[in-house]
């Protein structure tokens, strides 16, 4: 046995705590792993963890190639060893692919008008290939399938990632602080060019409705006025701030936009509609609210970047990259105990577990009462809205 093999069954000796709803079944011989929805920095590490300790723990891994597409298509399922995770940490995106359009559960028809439900046949070809589990990296929407193929009596263990932060019962997700970090740089980048212009920079930012992205970078950024979509904002309250810095001497100003944010009264824009399985795409914040303030006549000139894909690609944080690598190990380890149909969570600084057969996956939105809005707001940032009693 080599040194590492005896250090893992050390460390699974000693692994005896078990939470209350981690009821073991048959320990996992074959998996089968995807990387659902869209990707997220530090997917690799999680798929690298997780093979590399399925190899430690005898477990035969799959992996489905394009997130659920795989599961659907005949050559969609291969094996998936360590040749496929050799030297993957460093890369963003997920080497097994992903996909938004296909979900299983909602298939769209030829004449795209109605949907069918094709999780049953998955279920059959997975059991048909001897796979003992399905674990599934994504966000919500993946975790919703899981459910549903826990429903459909296929052992599942899910695993967080969504650079949007916004699962419930979860601190972080995997790929939240690489975004962060992009859009930190952006902002540092955009400072200098709106100091040297006297302008006000507007950068828009991901997140689908939560504003963890545009609050966590806003603060890390520096910027004047940060507008989340959990606070419907006061336009007048984003003018008076730049009018404010103004009359300080403070000739630019900095404004993050998350693409979920929205003037009081106004509505999230879309770009495109929602359909049976599948989120709307936002778009279009960060113009309406530049649109709106140069009807105000402010004296600056004023620019708009739309960050978009940039904070979803490139090479993770060592933190995505480590929270990755514990998050695979752990799903390889609870395959090995037989613990199913829960989602890796990461609490209070270490990872625990939540039944995945949790009726509704609560969305996690920024709290008008968080913490880091009140730190926000003792910093001097504008969140386009007056301070809560
Ligand atoms: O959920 C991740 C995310 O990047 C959101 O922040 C964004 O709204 C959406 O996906 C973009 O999706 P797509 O890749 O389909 O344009």
């Amino acid at each position: 046995m080599s040194f590492e093999s005896c250090l893992v069954r050390q460390l699974l000796g000693r692994c005896k705590m078990q939470s209350q709803h981690e009821t073991s079944m048959r320990r996992a011989r074959k998996v089968c792993i995807l990387s659902g929805g869209g990707d997220a920095p530090g997917v690799n590490a999680v798929l690298r963890g997780f093979v590399h300790a399925a190899r430690e723990l005898s477990i035969e891994v799959y992996g489905s190639r394009y997130g659920f597409e795989g599961l659907l298509s005949p050559s969609g399922i291969s094996p998936f060893t360590l040749e496929n995770v050799r030297g993957v940490l460093p890369k963003g995106g997920s080497v097994l692919g992903c996909s938004t359009s296909v979900n299983p559960f909602f298939m769209m028809n030829e004449s795209k008008t109605e949907t069918r439900d094709a999780g049953p046949v998955v279920v059959d070809r997975l059991r048909s290939l001897e796979m003992d589990a399905l674990v599934l990296i994504g966000g919500d929407g993946t975790m919703v399938a899981a459910q549903r193929f826990v429903k459909l009596g296929m052992p599942c263990i899910g695993i967080p990632k969504t650079i949007d932060n916004d699962l419930g019962e979860t601190d972080v997700t995997c790929g939240f602080d690489t975004a962060v970090e992009a859009a930190t740089h952006a902002l540092d980048a955009l400072h200098s060019t709106a100091e040297s212009h006297a302008r006000v920079l507007l950068l828009e930012v991901m997140g689908r409705n939560a504003g963890w992205i545009a609050l966590y970078a806003g603060i890390a950024g520096g910027a004047d006025v940060v507008l989340i979509p959990e606070l419907p904002y006061d336009l007048a309250r984003v003018a008076a701030k730049i009018r404010q810095r103004e009359a300080l001497g403070r000739r630019f100003s900095i404004i993050v936009v998350a693409e979920g944010a929205h003037p009081m009264g106004g509505d999230v824009l879309e770009i495109e509609a929602a359909r049976p399985g599948h989120l709307p795409r936002l778009g279009g914040a960060g113009s309406r609210l530049m649109h709106d303030l140069e009807e105000l006549h402010l004296g600056h000139e004023l620019r708009l970047t739309v960050l978009g894909l940039l904070q979803r690609g490139g090479s993770p944080t060592a933190a995505d990259r480590i929270l990755g690598s514990r998050m695979g190990a752990r799903a390889a380890e609870l395959c090995h105990r037989g613990v199913f149909d829960v989602m890796l969570s990461w609490r209070g600084g270490s990872l625990t577990t939540i039944p995945l057969t949790r009726e509704k996956f609560l969305h996690k939105e920024v709290a008008p009462t968080n913490e880091t809005v009140a730190a926000a707001r003792l910093l001097g940032i504008e969140l386009g809205v007056e301070a809560l009693p």
